[in-house]
């Protein structure tokens, strides 16, 4: 049948999207499969199966595209698509709502706080006592690192805080975790999940922003990961379980810190639509299987609902 790639959007990660949705496409057409770019940003979704299309490859990231709106509108109309369905992109967009279901579960995720945006400095200060220093200011709804800070001291609190927020949108301080940082993708539906191998990624300076995730070339990833054996099963075991935790189908990958001091994992946050540029994870952890990108793609797409 016709497919229909769908890239780009309005969110802020539509440059990423354009990226991997690009990589996707030419990959599946390359394997003969009838595939054709959408761009959610310009073109109407609701019409897609008058014209023809029978599944989505969702290559889109952030909101509007992973959050579950896409996902809801697409089951409206009849059309399956690749990854999870509305409930677990709605919840896996946002940071906060992830920890608590995975709290509930009793998996380990850093300590965190919702900051009240409407309030101000000085309770912003109050509510991060506790966390300690260094720690993380993030956006709780966005993807690819934007927003994000280390914040070394109270006095980069504020700074950090107004940069999360541009729109007034929520913001979430966490606990810092000094360690190692590690990706992992999980493919499959229910009992048939399956971790990846587990991705070492060491950016320069421990700063695995946007500039070191998409643009710069310094980052380096090491699949087979270099863990013990027995921290790479615990990590693989960790992140199947974080995504059956939220109801995951498909596939999806967490991003988790191997605390330093004593090899923990805590998982940091899901994402059900995952990087597909050339640069990406899942590709990369495909790869140390013997899995090709165009392969990786079929398989995707073989396993839409
Ligand atoms: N949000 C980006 C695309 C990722 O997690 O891969
Ligand atoms: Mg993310």
């Amino acid at each position: 049948g016709r497919v229909a790639v769908l890239l780009g959007g309005s969110s802020g990660e539509r440059e990423v999207s354009l990226q991997s949705g690009g990589g996707v496409l030419a990959a599946l057409q390359e394997r003969g499969v009838d595939a054709h770019g959408v761009d959610p940003a310009h073109d109407d979704i609701l019409q897609l199966r008058t014209r023809g299309f029978n599944r989505c490859f969702i290559a889109l990231h952030g909101r509007g595209g992973e959050d579950g709106t896409l996902q809801g509108l697409l089951d409206y109309i009849g059309l399956p698509y690749t990854g999870p369905g509305v409930m677990p992109s709605s919840i896996a967009m946002d940071k906060v709502m992830t920890k608590r279901v995975w709290l509930t579960h009793g998996l380990a995720t850093p300590k965190w706080v919702d900051l009240d945006m409407a309030a101000g400095p000085a309770r912003w200060h109050e509510q991060v006592e506790g966390l300690g220093w260094p720690l993380i200011v993030k956006p709780s709804l966005e993807g690819s690192s934007l927003g994000v800070s280390r914040v070394a001291g109270p006095e980069g609190l504020e700074a950090a805080v107004r940069e999360a927020s541009p729109h007034h949108s929520p913001v979430m301080a966490e606990q810092f975790i000094a360690g190692r940082e590690l990706t992992c993708g999980v493919v499959g539906q229910g009992a048939d999940a399956r971790a990846l191998p587990v991705i070492h990624i060491e950016a320069p300076g421990g700063n695995y922003d946007f500039e070191h995730k998409y643009i710069s070339n310094d980052t380096r990833y090491h699949c087979p990961s270099g863990l013990p054996p027995a921290t790479e099963a615990q990590v693989r075991e960790l992140v199947v379980q974080a995504y059956r935790a939220l109801g995951c189908r498909g596939w999806s990958r967490a991003d988790i810190m191997l605390r330093a001091s004593d090899n923990a994992p805590f998982l940091l946050e899901i994402n059900t639509s995952p990087g597909m540029t050339s640069h990406s994870l899942v590709p990369t952890a495909a790869r140390a299987l013997g899995v090709d990108y165009a392969t990786l793609c079929l398989f995707l797409l073989s396993l839409t609902l």
